[in-house]
């Protein structure tokens, strides 16, 4: 069997303990796959300017398949994340995190088995983010129909072809009616492609009781990114935590497999990391490759060295990484005709065209987003064709009216409305008329579909 280039990234922390218990378990278990080393992490800012050097995505792309050991992210200092890098780069635009039961570690639940799906490159990690004003700082979360429609086919693939048949989609489209509305469209829209399996949605609060209360009743889960990376540590901890959750980032050419835990700075270099999460996503990488006998043969021996009671400090239990390690090197089958290549589980979505509008689409207004320091602006009624109509602070409407006793920051919301349908030139002009004593930072255009808006209504409005 010919052997597989695969790139390894040790990073930073426990990871270079972990992937070395990686390597050598594969070693053991003759799995036909070249490493691949390449560099990622903090120690790379300071050697090549940035945590992941090109090369490294060189790598990945070259080979289309990598294992990644934590990378630790600084807070603050302007560095972007090395993970959300490296996903954005490759368009891996689904992240998939099975939360499954083992056998010898004991949780308040033995009967989990469910995997979350979570859209990986949208929602608030654009991380388009702006400080508005002294008090306000705003992050523009994006959801597009493409990407929620390709995390929502993923999701469906996913459930065809490992026997699953429930897909639950998880939101907020009663606040965020917009942005999740559109998720979950998105979502039903591609739901009506596969007959043959469930589908329902939850709101995530709601999911969030369930799983703690009930989780066996999950089967997939379909969730934007910021709620999946909250929900998936979630799940995460009703298997035992973070020492057993694997991961995998999908993309249509190429795909990262890494553990869902961090970097552990806290015991890095001791001995003490459990490396059964990262394994799991190695896992998980051979059955993307094919190679399923290997998977089954190397969990087999995970399995039955958990309910021989050996475990990391993490699971109760006394074996340090390297003891851990061995003792599942020691129960691994050897090969027979099962390790032989099997088909690959690697699904390929197709990028979809880009929606167009089904109405043209026309300006109605426009939401003028000022820093005022002195409270309330006072702005004329009209300006051009557009009618001042409300005030916002912080979403709730304050003007016309009695302005309710809430605090009010220095950051405001004036919304216009023009009596028939303007041109952007008219928007400009209200800009260039707006009183110059109030400095305007953002600016949102009011559109209509039709008759129907294409704006959220201000709380109270
Ligand atoms: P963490 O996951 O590194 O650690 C949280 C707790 O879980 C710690 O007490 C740690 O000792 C324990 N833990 C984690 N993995 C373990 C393992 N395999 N075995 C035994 N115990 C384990 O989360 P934290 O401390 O919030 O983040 C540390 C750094 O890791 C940060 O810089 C963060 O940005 C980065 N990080 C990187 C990720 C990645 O590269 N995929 C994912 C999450 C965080």
């Amino acid at each position: 069997m010919s052997k597989q280039t695969v790139t390894l990234i040790k990073g930073d922390g426990i990871g270079p303990e972990i992937a070395h218990s990686v390597q050598t378990i594969f070693a053991a278990a003759n799995v036909p796959i070249t490493w691949e080393e390449a560099d990622a992490g903090l120690y790379c800012i300071e050697k090549y300017g940035n945590g992941i050097p090109q090369e490294t995505l060189d790598s990945i792309i070259r080979n289309k398949v990598a294992l990644k050991a934590p990378t630790t992210t600084p807070i603050g200092g302007g560095h972007k994340s090395i993970n959300v890098t490296i996903r954005k780069a490759l368009d891996l635009f689904a992240n998939v995190r099975p939360s499954k039961s083992l056998p010898g570690i004991k949780t308040r639940f033995d009967n989990v088995d469910l995997i979350i799906v979570r859209e990986n490159l949208e929602d608030t990690y654009g991380g388009i983010e702006h400080q508005q004003s002294p008090e306000v700082a705003q992050c523009l979360r994006l959801i597009t129909r493409s990407g929620s429609r390709n995390a929502a086919r993923y999701a469906f693939e996913m459930a065809n072809l490992s026997g699953r048949n429930r897909v639950t989609c998880v939101h907020k489209a009663n606040i965020q009616k917009i942005t999740d509305g559109l998720f979950l469209r998105s979502f039903q829209e591609v739901a009506t492609e596969y007959p043959h399996i469930q589908h329902d949605d939850i709101l995530i609060d709601n999911l969030c009781m369930q799983l703690v209360t009930k989780p066996e009743q999950f089967d997939v889960l379909l969730l934007p990114n910021l709620f999946g990376d909250i929900a998936s540590d979630l799940c995460a901890g009703l298997v035992g935590g973070l020492g057993v959750a694997p991961g995998g980032n999908i993309g249509k050419d190429s795909a990262v497999f890494e553990a869902v835990h961090g970097s552990a700075p806290d015991i890095a270099g001791k001995g003490l990391a459990n490396p059964t999460a990262i394994l799991l996503s190695g896992l998980q990488m051979l059955r993307y490759l094919g190679l399923n006998g290997y998977a089954n043969r190397i969990e087999q021996a995970l399995q039955e060295t958990l309910e021989a009671g050996i475990k990391t400090g993490d699971l109760g239990g006394s074996a340090n990484t390297h003891e851990f390690t061995n003792a599942i090197c020691e129960r691994i089958a050897p090969e027979d005709e099962s390790t032989a290549l099997e088909t690959p589980t690697k699904i390929i979505i197709e990028h979809e065209p880009l929606t167009v509008e089904q109405q043209p689409w026309s300006i109605h207004g426009v939401d003028v987003f000022v820093r005022s320091k002195t409270g309330l602006p006072v702005l004329p009624e009209t300006i051009g064709d557009f009618k001042l109509a409300m005030i916002s602070n912080r979403g709730t409407k304050i003007y016309p009216g009695v302005t309710p006793d809430i605090l009010l920051v220095d950051h405001f919301r004036c919304r216009f409305y023009a009596e028939k349908p303007v041109e952007h030139d008219d928007v400009i002009a209200l800009l260039n008329a707006f009183p110059k004593e109030y400095i305007w930072n953002h600016v949102e255009i009011l559109h209509k579909e039709g008759d129907q808006p294409l704006f959220s209504k201000a709380q109270g409005e």
